[in-house]
């Protein structure tokens, strides 16, 4: 009884799991196929239908061929059958159609079944539509290309940039020679006619010539101003490391401004400590910063007075320029040193100039290693310090 009670069972039992196989293959998400040697289909699961849009009863006696889009080379086809006839696994990805006539993407592992003499009796395909991820992994790359594009189309104006660049260094540099060479001619011949080495001139005839070598001189602090600032600008500016005495540089530059100071009435002061010892750095530079910064006080001052306080320790020196003029609003003292700010101070059209002075003398300064400070009291007077490491280099 219990034999045979047991081998029915267990016969029940191989049925049970048979069926529960079955319906467990047409359960998954993976479409399944079962083919014959020939490929003839005779059994395919619920997501096969559904992939391909074909149902069971029309693809029972097809082949999967039914399903080529024509994507794919004969080539490729070959290779699989050779593969899988041989007995083995083959795995890889096919663009097929469906019945409604759309392609998709289908990874799939065919599996060849052999009898005991190893002769392929069957074949199981087992695959998923890849369709999405292609569309993902397309769409990756297209941005990537897109990516790929736009770097590349920078580089390319980067580079026509420098070179736009280059070429307009190269020509202010050119342009400011061409400029500086006949200007520096007419300041000569006229200093020569004001001397009267060209022979005698009246009073009309020297303040005339005086006012051509005025406007002459002006115009050429313009355009050495403007090259500086492109220069600078363009990275091409190189300040000078040499030891150089302190002392002499600021006497001249405040022996320049001295002569407008005394016309406007204004005292000029200077106080140093004794024995400066040398800085190195760039003495011209540090000279047309001084100037800069001294013939603003003195422009933008009526009464009262200027004065240059040089203080200095072990690492750098500061020099103090200090007028009792016009003085800054708070506001505006931000703007002071962008190239072209002139301030709006219902004075400022009184004085002429092209607001390059300051924004030079802060990015020299900086060049240098060191810094130009603004302090203002509006109405006030103000305070430019430039403090001028005595290396380059040095905090
Ligand atoms: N000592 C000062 N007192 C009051 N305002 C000043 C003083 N120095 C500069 N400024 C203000 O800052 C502005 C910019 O100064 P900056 O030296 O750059 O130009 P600028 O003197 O007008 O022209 P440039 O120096 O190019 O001839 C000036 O126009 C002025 O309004
Ligand atoms: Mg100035």
């Amino acid at each position: 009884m219990e034999d045979r009670g047991g081998a029915a069972s267990s016969a029940e039992g191989d049925d049970t799991l048979a069926r529960l196989q079955l319906a467990a293959l047409d359960a998954v998400a993976n479409a399944i196929v079962f083919t014959d040697a020939r490929g003839t289909i005779f059994w395919v699961n619920a997501a096969w239908a559904s992939m391909t849009g074909y149902s069971r009863d029309e693809v029972i006696g097809q082949n999967p061929r039914i399903l080529k889009s024509g994507a794919q080379d004969k080539a490729f086809y070959a290779e699989l059958w050779r593969t899988v006839l041989a007995g083995r696994v083959w795995r890889g990805e096919l663009i097929n159609r469906r019945k409604d006539g759309s392609t998709y993407h289908e990874e799939e592992t065919i599996t060849p079944l052999c009898d005991a003499a190893g002769k392929v009796t069957h074949f199981v395909a087992i695959k998923q539509d890849i369709s999405e991820r292609k569309r993902v992994e397309q769409r990756l790359r297209e941005s990537e290309e897109r990516a790929l594009r736009a770097a590349q189309e920078l580089t390319v104006a980067k580079e026509r940039a420098e070179s736009a660049d280059k070429i307009k260094s190269a020509f202010l540099a050119t342009m400011s020679h061409e400029l500086r060479t006949p200007l520096n001619s007419i300041i000569g011949f006229t200093g020569i006619l004001l001397q009267g080495m060209a022979g005698p001139i009246n009073p009309e005839q020297k303040k005339q010539l005086q006012m051509v070598r005025d406007s002459s001189r002006h115009l050429l602090a313009l355009i050495n101003d403007v090259l500086d600032i492109s220069k600078i600008e363009a990275g091409q500016l190189e300040v000078r490391c040499e030891p150089f005495e302190l002392s002499p540089v600021i006497e001249r530059a405040v022996a320049s401004v001295r002569p407008r100071a005394e016309q406007k009435g204004l005292a000029l002061e200077v106080s140093a400590p004794a024995g400066l010892a040398p800085v190195s750095s760039d003495a011209r530079r540090v000279e047309q910063v001084l100037l800069n910064l001294l013939s603003n006080a003195v422009k933008f001052t009526d009464h009262g007075r200027v004065s240059l306080e040089v203080a200095a320790d072990a690492e750098r020196v500061s020099m103090t320029v200090r007028d009792t003029g016009v003085g800054i609003r708070p506001q505006d003292l931000a703007a002071l040193f962008q190239p072209f700010r002139q301030l709006d101070t219902g004075l400022s059209r009184n004085h002429e100039g092209t607001g390059l002075g300051l924004a030079i003398c802060r990015r020299l300064a900086e060049l240098m290693g060191g810094e130009v400070r603004a302090e203002s009291e509006w109405g006030g007077g103000s305070a430019f310090t430039f403090v001028l490491p005595r290396r380059r280099g040095a905090p």
